[in-house]
């Protein structure tokens, strides 16, 4: 079975723009979004638009603030401080990676916890490790998402997560642990030993490395269910752009042995953004709670 996070994504999105129709009516106003981001990385550029199209289309008002790439950690902690005091914005992203001169743990700390619709926070991250409501980071809300929307059974599975960042990895591992999805979960990462042995094992294998087909066919179970993460260019000059997308998995290898597999493109891509949306409608909400 292929996931379809498109066919899902639109789902959420058509849920989303129904509770924005609703606050607006009760609330006189649309939920507001504001997307940070520094410098002109291409990836990151097309990201961004992505985010604020769709953002868009479900009646988020949503503007990007492009600033240049050696914007000062100061300007940018002012600029932080002023969205967060912004009565009517609801929700901060800024897109990562920054350039190296700033120091991406102080810009996230300076977020609102409420308005950090990432979820990346010190506070949230903590209430999520504790099962508590909050803001959860979206492309592992995401993955959620395609998991019991595509009916994956999660309770007692051994889900294995390759890849330990705080965007995906460690997230994704704390999501699935959660009461009610009840997996039991194994992370490994670059210096994991005997990795294949360990992915093998894998009920639900999440591939968040940030390598090119990676995950290869001796890797995987039969039966298993994958979600690929991955999203990565690699060179292809019969294309117009020069690269074509791949993920962290051998799709065309893996999907023989898997018995449900997410697509790159139009696997967790769309879903991260759809819970991008779903989190600055929430944001609002309590926000005005
Ligand atoms: N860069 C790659 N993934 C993400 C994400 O989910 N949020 C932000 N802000 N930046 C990213």
């Amino acid at each position: 079975m292929l996931i379809d996070g498109t066919a899902i994504a639109a789902e959420v999105r058509a849920e989303v723009a129904s509770g924005v129709e609703t606050f607006r009516q009760r609330r006189g106003r649309v939920p507001v979004l504001r997307v940070v981001l520094l410098g002109d990385n291409p990836a990151s550029q097309s990201y961004v638009r992505a985010k604020k199209r769709a953002a868009e289309e479900v009646g988020i008002d949503a503007e990007t603030l492009l600033k240049p790439a050696d914007m000062s950690q100061s300007a940018m902690l002012a600029l932080l401080a002023e969205l967060n005091e912004a009565p009517n914005v609801d929700g901060i992203l800024v897109q990562l990676p920054l350039p190296d001169h700033i120091d991406e743990g102080a810009i996230i700390r300076a977020l609102d916890p409420a308005k950090d619709v990432d979820g990346f926070h010190p506070e949230n991250v903590g209430k999520l490790v504790l099962g508590d409501d909050t803001l959860e980071p979206c492309t592992p809300a995401g993955i959620v998402e395609m998991l019991k929307r595509s009916n994956v059974e999660t309770s007692g599975a051994h889900a294995v997560v390759v890849g330990r960042s705080n965007i995906v990895g460690k997230p994704m591992a704390s999501l699935l642990l959660r009461r009610g999805l009840d997996c039991t979960v194994t992370v490994c990462h670059s210096r994991t030993r005997n990795l294949a042995e360990i992915t093998r094992q894998a009920d639900i294998l999440v591939a968040a490395i940030g390598r090119a087909e990676f995950v290869t066919a001796d890797m995987v179970r039969e039966g298993a269910t994958v979600i690929d993460v991955g999203i990565n260019r690699v060179e292809d000059l019969t294309r117009e752009r020069g690269y074509r997308l791949v993920g962290d998995v051998d799709f065309e290898a893996v999907r023989e042995k898997a018995a449900a597999i997410t697509p790159v493109p139009g696997g967790v891509g769309p879903m991260t953004i759809a819970m991008l949306l779903a989190n600055t409608l929430t944001a609002a909400q309590r926000r005005t709670a």
